[in-house]
C-alpha cells in the first residue's frame, strides 16, 4: 500500500529470518520505506543481518545498544545517509544472561541481571536519550520497542527479562512524555505474542508457552509477520495521534483467563 513512501528509519535486531526486526524491516521496504539496518558486531559476524541489507539495499552499520557512543555514531551515520532527519526507529533487541544460563529468578545473579537490564531495558533510555539529543527525528515521527505480557503479569520461567520489559515500558511512559511534548514524536511499545525466534526460544517450556498461548487466545498467537505489519502501521502517519502505550498483539491472549479449549 506504500504507507511509508518517503520515511526513513533505522531497524535494530534483525539477527535471522526468523527475527522479528527481519519482518519488520522486510515490511518497511514493502511499504516504501528507505532503512538502515543495526545490529552487534558479534550477531553482524554469526547473523545474517548483511544478506538482510543486500537484499533491501540497505547499509548496514554495527552498534552495540548499551554503548551510548555507538548509539551516537550510529544515528549520527544515519543522518548523514539520510540526509538530515529520519522518521522511525525499531528497538528489537533483547538478552538476559541469567536466562541464558539457566539460574532461576530466586538464586539470581546480580551481575548478569544488570546486564539484562542494560541490554534489554536501559539500551532503550540510551537510544532515545541519543536520538532527542541529536534532533534525529522528524516531527510525526515514531519509536517503537517490543515488550511481552510478562512486563504485567507473571509468567514463570521468564525471570529478569520481565523486569527488563516492565522498565521498558515505564521508560516508554517517561520518555515518550517528554519527546511527544517538546518534538511531536510518538513512543510506544508492542507486547507481542510468543515467536519462535532465537531470543524466544531460548526461555525455558517456550514450546509448551507457545502452545498455550495459541490455544487460550481467541485468534491464536500473532506471527512475527504480522508483529511486523503493526510496527509498520505503528511508524506510518494512520497512528497520529497513538503515544506512551503498550499495545497488545497477541491474538487476544492479554484479555482472556481461561477458555474450554484450554480447560
Ligand atoms: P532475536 O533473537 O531474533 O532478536 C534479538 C536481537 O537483539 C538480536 O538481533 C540480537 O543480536 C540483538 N541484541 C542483543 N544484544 C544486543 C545489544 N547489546 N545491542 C544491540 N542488539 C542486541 O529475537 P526476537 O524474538 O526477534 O526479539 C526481538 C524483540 O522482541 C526482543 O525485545 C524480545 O524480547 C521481543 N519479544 C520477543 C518475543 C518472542 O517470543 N520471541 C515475545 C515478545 C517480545
Amino acid at each position: 500500500m506504500g504507507i511509508l513512501t518517503g520515511k526513513k528509519g533505522i531497524i535494530f535486531g534483525a539477527l535471522n529470518d526468523k527475527s522479528i526486526a527481519w519482518k519488520a524491516a522486510e515490511a518497511a521496504a514493502r511499504e516504501g520505506a528507505e532503512i538502515v539496518l543495526t545490529n552487534t558486531a558479534a550477531a553482524m559476524r554469526f547473523g545474517t543481518t548483511k544478506i538482510l541489507g543486500e537484499q533491501l539495499q540497505a547499509p548496514v552499520i554495527a552498534a552495540d545498544a548499551t554503548s551510548v557512543s555507538d548509539l551516537e555514531a550510529l544515528v549520527e551515520s544515519a543522518m548523514a545517509h539520510f540526509s538530515g532527519q529520519f522518521d522511525f526507529v525499531l528497538h528489537s533487541v533483547g538478552m538476559s544472561p541469567n536466562i541464558r544460563k539457566s539460574i532461576p529468578y530466586e538464586n539470581i545473579n546480580y551481575d548478569l541481571m544488570g546486564k539484562t537490564l542494560d541490554i534489554s531495558a536501559l539500551s532503550w533510555h540510551k537510544l532515545l536519550q541519543v536520538l532527542y539529543q541529536k534532533d534525529a527525528i522528524r516531527k510525526g515521527g515514531s519509536v517503537v520497542a517490543l515488550s511481552y505480557i510478562a512486563a504485567d503479569r507473571v509468567v514463570s520461567g521468564y525471570s529478569d527479562m520481565a523486569d527488563a520489559k516492565a522498565l521498558l515500558q515505564s521508560i516508554t511512559r517517561n520518555f515518550g512524555h517528554i519527546f511527544g511534548k517538546e518534538r511531536g514524536v510518538r513512543v510506544n511499545t508492542i507486547s507481542q505474542s510468543p515467536t519462535m525466534t532465537s531470543a524466544g526460544s531460548g526461555i525455558a517450556g517456550m514450546d509448551k508457552m507457545f502452545d498455550f498461548a495459541n490455544k487460550l487466545a481467541p485468534l491464536g498467537n500473532a506471527s512475527a509477520e504480522a508483529c511486523a505489519d503493526y510496527i509498520v502501521m505503528l511508524f506510518s502517519d494512520y497512528t497520529r495521534s497513538v503515544t506512551l502505550q503498550n499495545l497488545y498483539h497477541d491474538g487476544g491472549f492479554s484479555s482472556m483467563i481461561v477458555s474450554a479449549e484450554v480447560l
